[in-house]
C-alpha cells in the first residue's frame, strides 16, 4: 500500500474501514460548505461511494490523514478535462484546524503527485474569504491565477472562487528536488 509518513501524520489511501469517520466528519457543514464536491445531506452511503471510487489508488492520489484516527482527505485528481493539470483538494475534521496539520499532509501528497502525473503544474481553488485554504497553498507556492465560480451544495448556489496554480520549479525551489526526494 501506498503510504506517506511526515512528522506527525501518516496518510493512507481510502479503506472500507474509513465510512464511519468519513460520515462523522462531512456531517459537519462547517467543512463542506467550503468544499465543492460532497453530496449535500451528506449520507452514509456517500462515504462508502467515495471511498469505493478512490480506493487502491484508481483515481490518482488520493489518502486519508491518520493521527491517532481519520482525520481528513487530500486528493490530487487527474483533470476531467486532457491536457489539463491535475487538481488539488483537501479537508480537515474542525477540531484539528490550525495545528499545521494540512500544510503537512499537502507538502507530501504535491510531492507525490508531482512524481506520479510527471506534470509541471497542480491547480487547485478555494472559496473566496477561505482564508485558511489560501493561506495552506501560499505556504507551498501556489499563486492566484484567476477568478470563477463553483456550485456548492450546502449553500445551495453558485459561489466565487480563486483559482490556484503551483508550477512543479516553485515548489522545488522551496523545498528541495522531487528527484532526491529532498522535498518528499
Ligand atoms: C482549510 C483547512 C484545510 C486548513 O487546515 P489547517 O490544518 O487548519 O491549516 P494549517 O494549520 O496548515 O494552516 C495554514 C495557515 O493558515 C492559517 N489559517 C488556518 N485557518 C485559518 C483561518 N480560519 N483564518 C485565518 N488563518 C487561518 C494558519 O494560521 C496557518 O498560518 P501560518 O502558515 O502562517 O502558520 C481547514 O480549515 C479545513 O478543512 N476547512 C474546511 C474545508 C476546506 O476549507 N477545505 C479547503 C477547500 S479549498
Amino acid at each position: 500500500m501506498d503510504i506517506l509518513v511526515t512528522r506527525r501524520l501518516t496518510l493512507r489511501p481510502p479503506l472500507e474501514v474509513d465510512g464511519d469517520a468519513l460520515f462523522e466528519a462531512l456531517s459537519n457543514t462547517n467543512i463542506t460548505r467550503n468544499l465543492g464536491t460532497p453530496p449535500f445531506p451528506y449520507l452514509r452511503e456517500h462515504a462508502d461511494e467515495w471511498v469505493d471510487k478512490n480506493r487502491d489508488g484508481k483515481n490518482g492520489c488520493v489518502y486519508t490523514i491518520h493521527r491517532e484516527r481519520l482525520i481528513g482527505s487530500v486528493s490530487v485528481h487527474n483533470a476531467s478535462i486532457d491536457g489539463e493539470a491535475p487538481v488539488l483538494g483537501y479537508w480537515l475534521d474542525e477540531p484539528c484546524w490550525g495545528k499545521g496539520y494540512m500544510t503537512e499532509a499537502t507538502r507530501a501528497v504535491i510531492a507525490r503527485a508531482f512524481r506520479h502525473y510527471n506534470t509541471a503544474t497542480i491547480r487547485s481553488y478555494a472559496q473566496v474569504g477561505n482564508i485558511g485554504s489560501l493561506k495552506v497553498m501560499d505556504n507551498l507556492g501556489f499563486e492566484r491565477s484567476g477568478k470563477g465560480s463553483a456550485f456548492n451544495a450546502v449553500r445551495n448556489e453558485e459561489v466565487p472562487i480563486v483559482h490556484t496554480t503551483l508550477q512543479r520549479s516553485t515548489f522545488e525551489q522551496m523545498f528541495g528536488s522531487l528527484e532526491t526526494n529532498e522535498a518528499a
